[in-house]
């Protein structure tokens, strides 16, 4: 018996990275899952794989800073499933500008909680997870070129705030939606090996930033940040609500 048998999830950004292996840890604990991106090869590789594990999957092709799209996704697995248990509001973009960063990181967290939520409390309850980031909880390390360049003052700025916004809306929506049993947390992965940071990967440089910032010395593997969302989802985490959990190596015990 899997732990999410019988569950329909929504996972966003599950193309690749993180995402992708949240859908894959559901969907090999027996959910359904609904895959969503805007990078829409990448969801049917994503169904592909999920598929061979057993599980029933289906692709969406996603912007989630659409917000009427989102609604739109959200009231085709109600009247294709019947409900919705699990919203993984994984989507996100990093070191980009300021308007697509508050676009996608924050307001495509929000239209998600804000449409999903309801969904989930009218049926008896659900579980949300956002994907933050350490960048949620405290500001980031530039590194030593990076200090002053306008560019990417704007850069991490945007995901620094966009982040810590994510927290916010994962406290504020467990108040609300605390007593209609709809539990929503966030993760908060710190440097992990996605395409994400293959740019920083590249460099040994880049590399060695990451690794010296986490005691652990090295990167997470996506499947160990899926692992802990899976766990916030799950009825193991029944009355974990509101929370930002690090999953970060040991970034925050610095
Ligand atoms: N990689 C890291 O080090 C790290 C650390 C902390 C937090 N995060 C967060 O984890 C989440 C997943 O990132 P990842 O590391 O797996 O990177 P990734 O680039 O592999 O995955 C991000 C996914 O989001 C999708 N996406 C981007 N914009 C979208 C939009 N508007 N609508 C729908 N989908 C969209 C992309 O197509 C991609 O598949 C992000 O929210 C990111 O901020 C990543």
């Amino acid at each position: 018996m899997g732990k999410f048998n019988g569950k329909i999830a929504l996972v966003t950004g599950s193309s690749s990275g993180i995402g992708r292996a949240m859908a894959l840890r559901l969907a090999g604990e027996g959910a359904t899952v609904v895959c969503a991106d805007v990078n829409e090869d990448g969801i049917h590789e994503t169904v592909a794989l999920a598929e061979a594990l057993g599980a029933k999957a289906s692709a969406h092709t996603l912007d989630v800073s659409d917000e009427a799209a989102v609604k739109a996704a959200l009231e085709k697995i109600v009247s294709d499933h019947g409900r919705l248990d699990i919203l993984m509001n994984n989507a996100g973009v990093a070191y980009k500008r300021w308007d697509l960063t508050q676009a996608v990181n924050l307001s495509g967290v929000y239209y998600g909680l804000l449409h999903a939520a309801p969904i989930m409390a009218a049926q008896g309850g659900g579980a949300i997870v956002n994907t933050a980031s350490v960048a949620g909880l405290a500001g980031l390390v530039p590194a030593l070129a990076e200090h002053t360049d306008p560019r990417s003052v704007e850069r991490m700025a945007a995901y620094v705030s966009s982040k810590h916004g994510v927290v916010g809306l994962t406290k504020q929506f467990a108040v609300s939606f605390g007593s209609a049993k709809v539990r929503v947390n966030a993760v908060c992965p710190g440097f992990v090996q996605t395409q994400m940071t293959s740019t920083m990967r590249e460099s040994d440089e880049g590399l060695s930033y990451m690794q010296d910032l986490t005691p652990m010395g090295r990167l997470a593997q996506p499947e160990e940040i899926a692992a802990a969302g899976a766990f916030l989802a799950s009825d193991d985490a029944s009355f974990v609500t509101g929370v930002a959990m690090p999953v970060d190596g040991g970034y925050f015990a610095r």
